[in-house]
């Protein structure tokens, strides 16, 4: 069973090396992150009041983050993020996090919609946000430019209402 607990700062390390593997450089990142720009971006979401949470296996071990990020009350609506271990990709743990973070944002924080952008090419992050009940509610030409090629961004959005009935 996977459990979400806060994201502490001596988690950090372990996030630069994530962010660092290639896979996460070409779906997430631009170019290779020093420890201290990490930290920053670490500290721009708390700054940002963003719920940063780490995703924990049955082992006790980190192998993630997930986070709701630019939280609007007014609105009801916020955006998700996550990024694994390169080693606990391809296991599942995506989506029980997700499901989790979701279920937080919802019935803990009475969110009326969460909401996430991803490049094109990313199919495993698209197939797995589909397979949760996102819908592709925008495409984005050429939002992203990545290794040498500008790439098309994917809105994907969430409604409580469609969480609620969901199953
Ligand atoms: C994207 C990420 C969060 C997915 O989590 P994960 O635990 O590795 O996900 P899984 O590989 O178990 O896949 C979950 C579902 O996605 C779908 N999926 C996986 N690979 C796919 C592919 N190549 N094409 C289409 N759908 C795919 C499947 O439906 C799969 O469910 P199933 O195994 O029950 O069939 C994780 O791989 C990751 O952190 N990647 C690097 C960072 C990143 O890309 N973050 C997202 C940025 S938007």
């Amino acid at each position: 069973m996977l459990k979400l607990r806060s994201f502490e700062t001596s988690d950090i390390k372990e996030l630069h090396r994530w962010s660092n593997d290639s896979r996460s450089i070409l779906m997430v990142g631009r170019t290779p992150l020093t420890y201290e720009q990490v930290l920053q971006e670490v500290e721009g979401k708390r700054r940002n009041n963003d719920l940063l949470l780490g995703i924990e296996n049955e082992e006790q071990q980190l192998v993630g983050w997930v986070f709701l990020k630019d939280i609007d009350h007014g609105h009801g609506r916020a955006s998700i993020g996550i990024l694994l271990a390169p080693e606990a990709r391809g296991k599942g743990y995506g989506k029980v996090a997700m499901e989790q973070m979701i279920d937080v944002g919802f019935k803990q924080l009475r969110l009326n919609k969460i909401y996430l952008t991803t490049r094109g090419t990313n199919e495993q992050a698209i197939g797995l946000y589909q397979k949760i009940g996102f819908t592709v509610e925008g495409q984005l030409r050429q939002h992203a430019y990545v290794d040498g090629q500008y790439l098309d961004t994917y809105f994907m959005g969430i409604l409580a209402s469609e969480w609620s009935t969901k199953e």
